[in-house]
């Protein structure tokens, strides 16, 4: 890819407008002893887009997330991000660069109410350790509001006020997700990652989810990379879908190009899933 071709504007098949690469992931390979996860990918994310990331069971697809959020470093090729290599890095000085992420299995606190845990997700933005709220109380009491304020902000866009005092323990597994979704969206994101946001979900709780993913993105401008089995929902929600199977990537490109690759019909689209 050229210099120009990484900055500039692209048009998806639907005629939405992405930016340019804000995320670029060049030759990664990941193992975890033995086992090759990731095997000399490359991708990358434009800013604005929704970018689904599909493939079956073991594919490789929650590594790949967890190298983009710093969980892993690969031990070969190159991350960049915003234009610059970046170096490994652990994964609160990822989310410092921006980036916040769900998990494949709800990582919450079940003892702790709603309101809480969202507040846990501006722990990136908050300047005063316990010492200098000792010692700084007027300054960090101004802090704690504007935190207030966005988290405010977050639960009224997510529709949970009525379960803000709820510990999250108690709720149903379709809002635990949301929740977590509240989390990640407190950090304030530009990327946003959402490991299988809709896995486990009925019918009505993934339309829901979709509608909140669309309106993350349409109003908050966040580029969100995403994970998901349910296909319908993919071609529904993305602007460009990455392929992925045993560590390899086997397709990349619009939803209806990559529907209608035949290595990608063959080793996933063709077989039912969960
Ligand atoms: N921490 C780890 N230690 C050892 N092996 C791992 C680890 N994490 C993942 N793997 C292996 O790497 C491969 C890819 O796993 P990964 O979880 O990335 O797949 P996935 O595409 O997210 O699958 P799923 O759809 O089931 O979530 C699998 O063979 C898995 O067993
Ligand atoms: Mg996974």
């Amino acid at each position: 890819m050229s210099v120009a071709e990484a900055t500039e504007p692209v048009s998806t098949a639907d005629g939405r407008q992405i930016g340019g690469v804000l995320m670029d992931m060049r030759h990664i390979t990941l193992r975890f002893g033995g086992v090759e996860a990731i095997k000399d990918i490359s991708f990358d994310i434009r800013e604005g887009e929704i970018r689904a990331i599909i493939g079956p069971n073991g594919a490789g697809k929650s590594s790949m997330l967890n190298v983009i959020s710093g969980f892993y470093n690969p031990q070969e090729g190159e991350v960049w991000f915003r234009g610059e290599r970046r170096p490994p890095m652990k994964p609160y000085q990822v989310a410092r660069q921006g980036i916040a992420r769900t998990f494949q299995n709800i990582a919450l606190f079940d003892g702790m109410s709603v309101l809480d845990n969202i507040m846990t997700g501006r722990l990136t933005h908050m300047r005063t350790g316990l010492f200098r709220q000792a010692v700084w109380r007027g300054g960090a009491q101004r802090e704690e509001m504007a935190n207030r304020e966005v988290v405010e902000k977050i639960i009224d866009f997510l529709e949970i006020q009525r379960i803000r005092k709820t510990p999250v323990g108690r709720l149903p597994y379709g809002l635990k997700k949301r929740v977590e979704l509240a989390r990640a969206l407190a950090a304030e994101p530009n990327l946003l990652l959402l490991d299988e946001p809709m896995a486990g979900m009925n019918v009505e709780e993934k339309e829901d989810m979709s509608r909140f993913i669309l309106d993350v993105n349409d109003e908050f401008g966040t580029t969100i990379a995403l994970i998901e089995h349910d296909m319908g929902v993919v071609m529904d929600l993305s602007d460009r879908v990455v392929v992925m199977d045993y560590g390899r990537k086997i397709g990349d490109g619009t939803p209806d190009e990559v529907r209608a690759n035949p290595e990608v019909i063959d080793a996933y689209l063709g077989v039912a899933h969960d």
